[in-house]
This record gives C-alpha cells, structure tokens and sequence, in this order.
C-alpha cells in the first residue's frame, strides 16, 4: 500500500510537471513570436523614419512637376511642340532623379548611414511599447511585463520601460534589481539582425510568469494533494486501527492467560482438599474434614470474587449499573480498609498508615463503590511495592470536595504507562514481577466509577520513586442524591 501510495504521489507529481512544462513551451512560443513581430515593427518604422530624413530629395526630384506646371500657367508656350518636348524633358529629368533617389536608398551608404547611429536613436519608444503591448495582447498575454532594449556596443539597457536610460560612466547593467532581472530573462530576441553587426537586444520579462503556467494546472494541483491527503489520512487511520486492534487483541489473550492462571489456582487447592477430605485417613477426623471444608469456601469465594470482577467490568461497559447513594462517612471506609491492607502489607514487612485531615469526612456516595475504589487503590499500592512497601493514606477537605491521597514508594510507572493505567485489560509488563497477578481492571473500574459520581482521578508517579493516586469525591454526592442509573 505504501509503495501504490508512492507512485500514485510520483506519478501526479510527474504529470503536474509535464503539464507545467507544456504550458511553459506553449507561453516561451507565444512570446517570441510576439518578439519576432516587435522586431520586424521596428525595422519598417525605422525605414519610415528614414525617408522621412531623406524626403527632401525626394522633394526636388519631384520640383520638376512644378516647373511644368508653372508653363501651364503662365500660357507663354508657342506651340504645342515645345510643350511637348518641354514636357518630355522635365519628365526624363524627373525620373532620374528619382532613380537616383531609390538607389541611394537601396544602397549601402544609407544603411551604414543608419548603422552608425546610436540604438537608441533608432528607435521610436512609442511605437517600441505599443507593439509589444499588441503583440502580446494579440497573443492573450496580459500580464504585466518590462522591457528593455540592451546595447551591445555601451553594454548597458539604453531604453527601459518606456524611458531612455542613461549609463553613467563604469555603471553595469546589473546594478538594480530591475536590469538584473531583465538581463536574466528567459525571453530575448536580437534587433536589427540585418545589420552587419548586431547593435542589440530586446529583453522581455514577466514577473508574473508562473501564474500563467500554473492556471490550468491549479485546479489539478489541488485535487491531487487534496485527494492524496484523503487517502493518506484513510491509510494511516487503517494503521492506526490495525495497530489499537492488535494490542486489544494483546490484551485480550494476557487478561485470558491471567485469568485462567488465577483460576486454576483455586481450583487445584479445592481439588487437593477434596481428595483429602475424600481420604480414609482424614474422613474419620472432623476437625481436618471441617479445616479442608474451610480452605474450600474459601478458594471458592476467591473464585467467586474473581468472576465477580470480570463480571462487574461487562456491566459497567454497558454503563448498566446503578448508584445506592447516601451520606457516607470515607473515614471509616479508610480506616477498615487500611486494617485490612495491613494484613498483607506487613506480611511483607511493610506498613499502611492513614493521615485522616479532612474536616468533612462525610460524603454522599455509594458504599459499596467507594469501598472498592479504595481497596483497590491500596491493593495496587501494595502489589507494586515489592519490598516493605510504605503506603499513606491522606485525606483533605477541598472546596465542595473530600480528596484522598494513597501514596506508595513502589515500582513507579514512565509518563507512557501513566496514559494507559486507566483503559481495560491493561497492565505494564512488569518484567521480574511476573509473578503479581491482576487483570488490569482495577484501575478501569476506578476510573468509571469515580466518574460516576462525578469525581477526578489524577496519578503521580515517577518510575522506581512510586506513585500518588490522587481522588477527588464531590461532597454532595455530585448534586445527584436519587438513585441514579448512570448513562
Ligand atoms: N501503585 C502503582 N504503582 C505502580 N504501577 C501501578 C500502580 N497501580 C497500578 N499500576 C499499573 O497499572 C496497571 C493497571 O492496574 P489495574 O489495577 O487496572 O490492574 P491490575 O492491578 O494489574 O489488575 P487487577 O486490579 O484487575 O487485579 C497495573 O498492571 C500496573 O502495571
Ligand atoms: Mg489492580
């Protein structure tokens, strides 16, 4: 998928480029045919422009007509022999020097009479603009454009935009922005080819090139990397899935695995109590029958306990539970917890020790639900202690709110593991703990039922420093004091 991913993001990216170069020939195309016209313009105004100069030639050559009407007028021909001849003369003296005239055009003398003029001199600025501008307009290249004529002999821009430009001594055409990025224009064509020597170049630039080449292939752009995005974003969210679906998964087979190993436990001292029990030897003897019978209740309400859990987890997902509230006193509930905890605790050569500052210690709240927050806060407290664990419970009154405090100096968690204590099924892989058994629900149960009763659950932990889990209870029982089912 990725690899398909690649190339579909190759390929757009190839035909994008194609398209933009396509656009580039077609517009490099328009603008030097439109060049070519501009220099051909100059060329013919420039001959305009020269006969202009030379048109007083022209003039006297044509005098001849004048004289002849000048004989017409003055009615003093004889005959009309003599007209006819003088007619015939002034026409023949006519007609060569207009030849004369024509030829002196033709020849080299007026071209290199031309040649050695500036370049600038040479061309008319106005008519310069205007053909460019209907060159390219003709084209239907509208965007804004400057130009510039180049001189080959001063080296240096001799008309820019319009206006003469006068090279001060030692200047270079590079010396601002705008020469620089004329000179460096893609678009150039030679002026006066015809000339033996090229006096020069016309430099066109277009600043705003690229919003031509991209028009038609913005809206292609666009669509690519918006449905690129779309696909990205659908494979990373598959990913994304598969990923969270496999360590579900994960954890699903470890809860099994645990589950399974919690049972069998149970289920294998019942086994060995039975055979006992079942045995000649001890069925004669009440008292090991009745301690046997004891062991099995008890494996058996451990078993039971266990189910329950699991049980109680499903109806809490279904959020398929209700709260029996009423004003509760937490100080109580902590203090037969702690005497509890203590028996396990101080097997371990530990201790539970409570600091009870909190003034209102009585809280709306259910019983049952409280009480297993709390013994399961400090059984996590302990399990996760392996050596003498240090357990504190302290409790404080905070505006409107009971908060208590079950501080451990544990195995601690990373910051990662902190994010993840509260979801189901999860437990941090313990490494040479292995043998503290749970199914990681506690905390999941914790959490929905504090929020339950619209509580807040906060944990501080620093790994091999311990941890502080940090719960805060509504007084008033979250001004909900019916029995209420949670949705
Ligand atoms: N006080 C603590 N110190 C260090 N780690 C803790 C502490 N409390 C919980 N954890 C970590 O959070 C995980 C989840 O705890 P949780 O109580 O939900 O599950 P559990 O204790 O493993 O099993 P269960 O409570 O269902 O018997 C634990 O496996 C443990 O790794
Ligand atoms: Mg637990």
């Amino acid at each position: 998928m990725t690899i398909s991913l690649l190339g579909i993001i190759v390929i757009q990216s190839r035909w994008i480029n194609y398209s933009i170069n396509l656009n580039e020939d077609k517009f490099r195309e328009e603008v030097y045919s439109a060049l070519n016209h501009v220099e051909k313009d100059l060329r013919a105004s420039e001959s305009t422009l020269d006969l202009d100069v030379l048109g007083h030639d022209f003039a006297s050559g044509y005098s001849a007509n004048s004289k002849l009407d000048f004989y017409y007028r003055k009615g003093g021909l004889s005959d009309s022999t003599n007209i006819a001849n003088d007619i015939a003369n002034l026409m023949s003296k006519s007609r060569s020097r207009f030849q004369q005239n024509i030829s002196l055009l033709e020849g080299l003398e007026v071209s290199k009479l031309l040649q050695s003029k500036d370049l600038a001199e040479r061309i008319d600025i106005k008519r310069l603009s205007n053909s460019i501008k209907r060159q390219l307009n003709k084209r239907g290249i509208f965007i804004g454009y400057n130009y510039g004529v180049y001189s080959n002999k001063s080296k240096s821009f001799v008309i820019i935009d319009d206006n003469f430009v006068v090279a001060e001594e030692g200047t270079q055409y590079t010396n601002t922005p705008i020469n620089k990025s004329l000179y460096n224009s893609l678009y150039k064509i030679s002026l006066f080819e015809t000339d033996e020597e090229v006096p020069g170049m016309l430099y066109i630039n277009f600043p705003h090139r690229n919003s031509i080449l991209f028009k038609d292939v913005w809206p292609t752009i666009l669509g690519s990397v918006l449905f690129t995005a779309i696909i990205l974003f659908c494979f990373a969210y598959t990913i994304y899935v598969i990923l969270r679906q496999k360590k579900l998964s994960e954890m699903r087979t470890d809860f099994i695995n645990n589950m399974t190993h919690e049972f069998k436990t149970p289920i294998a001292t019942i086994n060995l109590a039975a055979d006992s029990i079942t045995s000649p030897m001890i069925v004669d003897q009440p008292s090991k029958v009745g301690r046997f019978a004891q062991i099995i209740k008890q494996e058996n309400s451990r078993m039971l306990n266990q189910v329950e859990k699991v049980l109680q987890m499903a109806l809490l997902e279904k959020k398929d539970f209700k709260l029996r509230k009423a004003p509760i006193n937490v100080h109580d509930i902590i203090m037969q917890a702690v005497e509890n905890a203590n028996l396990q605790v101080e097997k371990k050569g530990g201790h539970v020790t409570a600091e009870l500052k909190a003034t209102r210690p009585t809280i709306v709240a259910d019983q049952t639900h409280i009480t297993n927050i709390i013994h399961n806060l400090l059984d996590n407290a302990n399990k996760y202690s392996p050596e003498k664990p240090e357990i504190k419970v302290i409790t404080e009154s905070i505006n409107g709110s009971m908060r208590i405090i079950i501080r451990d100096k544990g195995i601690g968690m990373t910051n990662d593991q902190r994010k993840h204590i509260f979801d189901k099924f999860y437990r941090v892989h313990t490494g040479n703990l292995h043998d503290v058994k749970g199914f990681g629900l506690g905390l999941s149960y914790v959490k929905t039922m504090v929020g339950a009763h619209k509580g807040n659950i906060e944990v501080i932990s620093e790994l091999g420093e311990g941890s502080s889990f940090i719960l805060d209870l509504p007084v008033d029982g979250g001004q909900e004091k019916s029995e209420n089912g949670v949705t």
